[in-house]
């Protein structure tokens, strides 16, 4: 995709994210003005996914957060990216998610709450992901390709 589409595309994006935030104040709003800043162009302003591109963030990343595996792979997600195929709710995805390993731990793990939480609708008995569950995967670098591994402990297989 050219450079100037991604822009038309974040534009788009952040327009629709306005429109949203007059409905719901998000519970992480620093992970959300993040979120529409670099996710929003492949995911959606609102997580739903874009065929082929991106996968929905809508139901997985709550499940993922109620489990510690989980949280381990939400975090080796956004710090390392991933790459290879995955189906979520029946559709097929084999683009590399890019990693965001620059960005502090502090800002990670409030969008990864602002995913879980304010688009996956994680329940509140949910603990929220701390700066330190992020610290703990920089421990241990990964290609994206072994993060995709990781995901097949936990999440279920789709045909
Ligand atoms: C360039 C497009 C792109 C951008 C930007 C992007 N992603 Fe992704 N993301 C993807 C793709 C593609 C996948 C699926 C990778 C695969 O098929 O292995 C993915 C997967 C994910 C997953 C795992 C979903 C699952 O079901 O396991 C999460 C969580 C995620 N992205 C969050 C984010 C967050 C948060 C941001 C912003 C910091 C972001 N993504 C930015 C393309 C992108």
């Amino acid at each position: 995709m050219s450079r100037r589409a991604l822009a038309a595309l974040a534009t788009l994006a952040l327009a629709a994210a306005a429109t949203q935030a007059a409905d719901a104040p998000p519970a992480y709003p620093a992970g959300a003005a993040a979120f529409q800043a670099n996710c929003a162009v492949c995911h959606g302003p609102a997580g739903a996914g874009v065929p082929s591109l991106a996968p929905p963030l809508l139901s997985y990343p709550a499940r993922y957060a109620g489990s510690s595996e989980g949280r381990r792979q939400l975090a080796m997600t956004i710090l390392y990216g991933m790459y290879g195929d995955i189906a979520v709710e029946g559709k097929h995805y084999a683009s590399r998610m890019p990693d965001f390993g620059q960005m502090d731990d502090t800002a990670l793990a409030a969008l990864l709450n602002f995913v879980a939480f304010d688009l996956a609708h994680a329940p509140a008995s949910v603990a929220p992901l701390a700066p330190a569950e992020i610290a703990a995967e920089r421990a241990h670098a990964l290609e994206g390709a072994a993060v995709r591994e990781h995901r097949k402990l936990v999440a279920p297989a789709e045909p």
